[in-house]
């Protein structure tokens, strides 16, 4: 990871403030619970728990494609902004599992919702990709680009994983969530944001086949390379690393500490990565928003998801102070400070 991330791109609050309306989300149904993995890999419930904290995840059938659930969020997400799909006039998609090469999953969601011709594109950071997204619409309504702007986060993991590999199998899980972002008056919605990546540690965690570059052959299918690969011990000690000096330099531009924070939403990969967070910005762990226990990790849809479910539990309410900090494969990191 980059040491020398500057301080040069210190961001004063946007010249027109970008504000989160609403949220939406999407879960499966279908929940597989570490007792299901114990028969098919060699593992157990008492090992995914004590090292990642999940309990269980949810994985979606063939009908829950990643834009059927990004849709599904988008429209709670409208619903709830007493909005309608003819009023976006962005739509941007987080996803590492696209429905598709192309169309990009934006373009199966603008259909499937009915949004007008708006232009409508995935954005691919990994699990930073639903922060990535955010702040690319915060710098759109900032500017009067655009409006009214539709963010989702959507994943369908467990269609990448290689079911017979215990180190990567337990860990993630499918779903979507969404947020309509818009400028509010009196509000300061956005206050600051810190991205970065490090391609060169990129092999860290990939997923080497099913590109341009290792096409799907038989060959490679027979090797499994169209699957997560991952060393775990590295990755654990990137995310934390940089998590934590990304939300350091977050809440500096801010200028606030992390005492003012009503809620800190963290990327959900393992409860002992977001431990080693708190620990680090001297907070309690109850200052986290966390869920990673239900759905393991959702990628770029466990943000937006955790959003959601804080916003309708009143954990968070108007005029909070938020922290949302993330890690993926890249590597990339990215943190954001927002008013809700
Ligand atoms: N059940 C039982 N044993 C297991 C399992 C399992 N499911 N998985 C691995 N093990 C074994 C390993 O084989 C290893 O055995 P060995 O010592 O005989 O070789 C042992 O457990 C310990 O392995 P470690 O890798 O040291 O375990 P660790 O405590 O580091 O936990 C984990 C592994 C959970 C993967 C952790 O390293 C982690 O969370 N890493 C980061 C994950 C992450 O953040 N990923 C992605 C970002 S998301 C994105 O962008 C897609």
């Amino acid at each position: 990871m980059n040491k020398d991330m500057d301080l040069g791109s210190m961001c004063s609050p946007l010249p027109r403030s970008a504000s989160v309306i609403s949220t939406g989300l999407y879960l499966p149904t279908r929940v597989l619970s570490n007792h299901e993995l114990e028969k098919m890999v060699d593992t157990t419930d008492e090992w995914i728990r004590s090292r990642t904290g999940i309990r269980e995840r949810r994985i979606a059938s063939d009908k829950e494609t990643p834009s059927f659930m990004g849709a599904r969020a988008a429209e709670m997400a409208l619903r709830e902004a007493q909005l309608l799909p003819t009023d976006i006039d962005l739509l941007l998609v987080a996803t590492t599992t696209p429905d598709t090469v192309f169309p990009s999953t934006a373009c199966h969601i603008q259909r499937e919702l009915g949004a007008r011709h708006i232009p409508a594109f995935d954005i691919q950071a990994a699990c930073s990709g639903f922060l990535y997204a955010m702040f690319l619409a915060g710098q759109c309504i900032a500017t009067g680009a655009y409006e009214t702007i539709l963010v989702v986060g959507t994943e369908k993991l467990s269609t990448i994983l290689d079911w017979e590999d215990r180190n990567t199998c337990v860990l993630f899980g499918d779903g979507a969530g969404a947020v309509i972002m818009r400028h509010c008056k009196g509000k300061r919605g956005i206050l600051s944001f810190e991205l970065g990546a490090d391609g060169s540690l990129g092999d860290l965690l990939t997923v080497p086949g099913g590109g341009a570059r290792l096409p799907l052959r038989p060959d490679n299918i027979h090797q499994k390379l169209h699957y997560i690969r991952m060393d775990g011990r590295k990755v654990f000690r990137q995310a934390i690393e940089a998590m934590d000096r990304c939300a350091k330099l977050c809440l500096k531009k801010a200028g606030i500490r992390p005492s003012d924070l009503s809620c800190i939403f963290p990327h959900q990969a393992n409860i002992r990565i977001i431990e080693a967070l708190a620990q680090r910005l001297e907070l309690p762990l109850d200052a986290f928003h966390v869920h990673v226990e239900r759905y393991g990790n959702t990628s770029a849809a466990c943000i937006p998801i955790a959003l959601h479910e804080a916003s309708h539990s009143g954990r968070i309410r108007s005029g909070d102070l938020l922290l949302l900090v993330a890690f993926g494969a890249g590597l990339t990191w990215a943190g954001i400070v927002l008013e809700w």
